[in-house]
């Protein structure tokens, strides 16, 4: 269908229809086009929203055109069917050129009435661009306005992520500080081993080894490198330095397996077992029998050796009974934090019933909180009631299975063996109960059950193995003694090259004995065993000597006997480093009978804390030439009575010191005779005791003066003149020359002939010597 077509069929001009088509940016069209259908259905739509009014005239115009053209067919016959003029009538309007009507007047009018067209077109058009201008106007502000909302939720987003990653570095920086806080805390907190030489103990401080020697040396304590450095000493550096110390004990580290959360995994272990009873009632008898029934034993020949402690293989598996140590040694390997039995059996004759030490037995069992496995023994005997040592024993808390209790019992003969393959059922069955576990592959640690010096083969230590296995060559530690493990010999007798878990063992190659119940640490080096061996040696003495030490600063003054020395230690800072020298070298030259002065250290610049405190710790006089001390030292200084004395004149520090020497050195105490009476005859006198008529010969008698009675220049007594008579007056005084009667407190055997000696007692003070 053509355009014009169907402009006429909706009674529309095809300028209409072209202009509509436009719209719908289907451009380049004339009349004579053809046009698609759905195009026209477009058109149609079109049409249809086209206000009523609109579509109206339009159809009036487009009759009037129709009209026109039917008026005039001939004129534009060639061109009518192309649109051009049409399309173009917009711009090309007023250039259309229209050839001169014949008819002016209707030429005139067709001008007027397609100039009207063309006008109303451009109209059209004028109203098209402007819909669109305002339209794309209105979509250009839409997508401003969508821009500005976008850049402004950008925005937002921004600033939200910036605050996010703010908050984010905050919280990572505050995580971080924690994290360094923990570390620097960790790293504060050092654990250090029992012995440590210096070197080690820096290593383990992270700070140089000459800082430690240096802060040692402050101390007093001069130390080289591979010295042992105390516990106690360690402990008071690292806290100086800002340190925690943890101890690493290496007993306490590793004896008490009780301490390990969860040995489920570990291999069982043989119960250790020990035997207590009243005297007599079989224990050894039990235990030899016992050992007869070891099927090993049996086949090594024999038993032979005795060390304490036995290894039986039993059907069930291996039991290492402790050889009867009595419940008081039980206790005393008890006390030394040994805890190596796992099971007791207490022996009860069957003939005998409970006696006292059965009732200890039970109490030293129960306080180690040991079950009590109960041997009834002796039933072969005629008069055992083995019924009754189980009445007995209820008493005790030890209640037989079939009346209602826990404890097993079990009737036994050491003598017959009989029931002994049940008793040691029953231990088993209670080694299974207790379910003992033990690691064998660690360095050994072990509890010492005797020691003993051999004359051939030095000390013998027995022992039995708490966990890790025992090898030859081994370097050990036990309590204050070292040594390498030489040989170990087995309950058989037989020298075996290892021994693991709750196996006995005589160990040798000890430097000494040591005590039951003392425990044996295996450790990496033999130079380490003698490290801490050493260092415990030296924490014995250190304890010693330190708490002398402390007494000794505090109590040299009173304590200081005739003949005895005492240093003045002094702690020196000066303006310059001349000053501390001329003060040095000053205080170096003098010196005093009894007091050493001794510079333990000196320095340029202020009294400061580390001053004071080092004079604290060393019972020191701070002297501050030209220098002060500061604020917090004063305080310090106030608070730990420590005497800073400052000057500013040389000489003056000599007078003073001098002076303060004289004036602590302890005065002598020296006895003044002050007169002497000879013994010419003695009274007694009742109620008072005996008299002596004396002859003054020398200096004062005096009531009450101090006195000795001498007898051929010895002294037989010494006391005090009680009472003194001029004839039958009370004398205050008898001067030389003069006879009075003399009574010695609570002395009545003066004899003729001996001489009193009247004295007082005088302090004198020291003079310094130089
Ligand atoms: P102490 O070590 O002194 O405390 O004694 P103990 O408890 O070790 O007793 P020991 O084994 O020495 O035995 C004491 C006495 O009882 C010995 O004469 C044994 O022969 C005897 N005896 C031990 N057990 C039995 C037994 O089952 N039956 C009989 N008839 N006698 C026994
Ligand atoms: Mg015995």
């Amino acid at each position: 269908m053509r355009i014009s077509e169907l402009a006429a069929e909706f009674g529309v001009s095809s300028a209409f229809i072209i202009a509509e088509l436009k719209k719908l940016k289907i451009v380049n069209k004339t009349a004579s086009s053809s046009i698609t259908p759905s195009s026209i259905s477009a058109i149609k739509k079109a049409l249809a929203a086209l206000p009523p009014k609109e579509l109206e005239e339009e159809k009036k115009k487009a009759a009037k055109l129709a009209k026109k053209r039917a008026a005039a067919p001939a004129k534009v016959a060639g061109k009518a069917p192309q649109a051009a003029p049409e399309t173009k009538v917009t711009k090309a309007a007023p250039v259309t050129v229209v050839p001169p009507a014949p008819d002016t007047r209707r030429m005139a009018e067709e001008a007027e009435a397609k100039k009207a067209e063309a006008e109303a077109k451009r109209r059209e058009q004028q109203k098209l661009t402007d819909e669109t201008t305002a339209r794309k106007k209105k979509e250009v502000e839409e997508a401003r306005k969508k821009a500005e909302e976008s850049k402004k939720l950008e925005k937002e987003l921004a600033a939200k992520k910036r605050i996010e990653i703010a908050e984010n570095r905050e919280l990572e920086k505050m995580i971080q500080e924690e994290e360094r806080a923990k570390k620097e805390a960790e790293s504060k907190t050092v654990i250090i081993e029992e012995a440590m030489v210096v070197k080690e103990f820096a290593e383990k401080l992270r700070v140089p080894v000459s800082e430690v020697i240096k802060r040692l040396f402050l101390k007093g304590v001069a130390v080289t490198l591979n010295q042992i450095i105390g516990v106690d000493l360690a402990m008071d550096l690292a806290k100086e330095m800002g340190f925690t110390i943890k101890i690493k004990e290496l007993v306490a580290a590793s004896t008490d397996l009780a301490e390990r959360a969860d040995t489920s995994s570990l291999p069982i272990r043989p119960p250790v077992v020990t035997i207590m009873g009243h005297v007599d009632h079989g224990k050894t008898s039990l235990l030899d029998a016992i050992r007869k029934t070891d099927v090993a034993g049996r086949e090594a020949g024999g038993i032979t050796q005795h060390i304490g402690a036995y290894s039986i293989a039993t059907a069930g598996g291996n039991v290492t009974f402790i050889d009867t140590p009595g419940h008081e040694a039980f206790t005393a390997l008890r006390a030394r934090g040994a805890k190596v039995t796992d099971l007791v059996v207490l022996v009860v004759a069957a003939d005998d019933g409970v006696k006292p030490q059965t009732v200890e037995a039970i109490n030293h069992a129960k306080a180690a909180n040991v079950p009590i496995l109960v041997a009834v023994n002796k039933i072969d005997k005629p008069g055992a009631v083995p019924e009754k040592v189980k009445q007995e024993l209820m008493k005790y808390n030890l209640v037989v299975e079939e009346w209602g209790g826990q404890t097993v019992f079990c009737n036994v003969s050491a003598k017959t063996g009989v029931g002994l393959d049940h008793l040691l059922e029953m231990i088993q069955l209670q080694s299974e109960v207790l379910d003992l576990r033990a690691e064998p592959n660690l360095p050994a640690v072990a509890t010492i059950i005797e020691s003993r010096l051999e004359k051939n083969r030095g000390p013998v230590i027995t022992a039995i193995i708490n966990r890790g296995t025992l090898r030859i060559g081994d370097p050990f530690v036990v309590g204050m003694v070292s040594g390498k493990v030489r040989a170990l010999v087995n309950d058989k007798g037989i020298q075996v090259k290892e021994a693991g878990p709750s196996m006995p063992v005589e160990i040798l190659g000890a430097t000494d004995s040591c005590a039951p119940g003392e425990i044996f640490t295996v450790v990496e080096s033999e130079r380490k065993a003698r490290q801490i061996s050493q260092s415990r040696i030296d924490a014995t003495k250190d304890k010693k000597s330190a708490v002398k030490q402390h007494v000794r600063l505090e109590n040299v003054v009173e304590s200081l006997g005739e003949g005895d020395m005492m240093d003045l230690k002094l702690v020196i800072k000066g303006d310059t480093q001349g000053s501390v020298e001329a003060v040095s070298e000053l205080l170096s030259k003098l010196s005093f009978n009894t007091v050493k002065l001794q510079v333990i250290h000196s320095g340029v610049g202020a009294i400061t804390e580390t001053d004071v405190m080092l004079a604290d710790a060393s019972d020191a006089i701070v002297i501050g030439f030209n220098v002060r001390p500061t604020e917090k030292s004063k305080q310090l200084a106030l608070r730990e009575k420590i005497d800073i004395r400052l000057y500013n004149i040389i000489y003056e520090v000599a007078d003073s010191i001098t002076a303060a020497v004289k004036g602590m050195l302890k005065p002598i105490i020296v006895e003044k005779t002050i007169g002497r009476a000879e013994v010419r005859t003695t009274f007694r006198i009742s109620k008072i005791g005996t008299i002596a008529g004396c002859m003054v010969v020398d200096g004062v008698i005096r009531r009450n003066a101090q006195c000795r009675l001498l007898r051929d220049n010895v002294v037989v007594a010494s006391g005090i003149v009680s009472s003194l008579k001029r004839f039958k007056d009370d004398a205050r005084e008898v001067l030389s020359g003069y006879e009075c009667g003399i009574g010695i407190e609570n002395y009545n055997d003066v004899k003729v002939g001996d001489v009193i000696e009247l004295f007082v007692k005088e302090e004198v003070a020291q003079q310094a010597v130089g």
